[in-house]
């Protein structure tokens, strides 16, 4: 029976891995905010970095641009149970220009990273500067605190019925293939409630932004 259900799980997830790497070979990528995926690539449309010294706004800005971060959850697989455990996860926190610093996922159960969430909602997600061409046109390393990441630590929850609508415009507006995903996959909308902030976009160490100042601030 246990078998049965793993063997489900796989074949579904290669199921899945199959129409992505499909939809990789035949269609151009249509979300923004990642490397050549789209609008926020072009000088003209992806706003200025704001000032440095506002690490406040400078976090929503990276959590803005951001089409994908990596997060780390707590695993529960047998191999690494309770070892950090990252993945990549497409994400967004409002249509562009429109950010509301809240990063929203769209998460299905077959996902490792929902495994883990499940017995430990506890997780870490970073966002670089990396995934756009600020870094490279700058000749900035991912590495380097000016090629500017931020780390952001809390739990991950479902997002509620009120909540919803707006999550799920966030997100399809910037990743539209999420429209096509197998329903059967049970999709659900889920976000990270942030808890603690650290900005790395300047030599000398990450600065610490509250959630406070960090929902506070506004960006263009
Ligand atoms: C849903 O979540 C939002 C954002 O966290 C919150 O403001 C609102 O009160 C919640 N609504 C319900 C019905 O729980
Ligand atoms: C979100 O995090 C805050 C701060 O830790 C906490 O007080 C609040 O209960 C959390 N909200 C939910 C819905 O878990
Ligand atoms: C909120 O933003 C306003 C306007 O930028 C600023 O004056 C105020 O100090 C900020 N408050 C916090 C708690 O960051």
């Amino acid at each position: 029976m246990a078998n049965l259900g793993f063997r489900c799980v796989r074949a579904l997830l290669a199921a899945l891995l199959g129409s992505a790497l499909f939809s990789l070979l035949v269609s151009p990528a249509g979300s923004y905010g990642g490397h050549n995926l789209g609008d926020w690539e072009k000088p003209t449309t992806m706003p200025p970095l704001p000032p440095r010294q506002d690490a406040a706004r400078v976090a929503r800005f990276v959590t803005h641009v951001s089409a994908w971060g990596a997060l780390a959850t707590i695993s529960t697989l047998e191999a690494v149970r309770g070892q950090p455990f990252a993945d990549v996860l497409s994400l967004s926190d409002g249509p562009p220009g429109a950010g509301s610093g809240v990063p929203y996922f769209f998460m299905s159960p077959l996902q490792l990273t929902v495994h883990n969430l499940e017995e430990n909602p506890h997780a870490s997600l970073t966002m670089s500067l990396a995934q756009t061409d600020f870094c490279k046109k700058n000749k900035f390393d991912p590495q380097s605190p000016l090629c500017v990441h931020i780390m952001l630590s809390g739990t991950v929850i479902k997002v509620n019925k009120t909540e919803m609508d707006f999550a799920k415009h966030s997100l399809f507006i910037r990743h539209p293939e999420m429209k096509t995903w197998p329903s059967s996959h049970n999709w659900f909308f889920a976000k990270l409630n942030i808890t603690n902030i650290w900005v790395l976009d300047y030599f000398g160490g990450a600065k610490i932004v509250t959630p406070e100042e960090y929902y506070n601030a506004t960006i263009q």
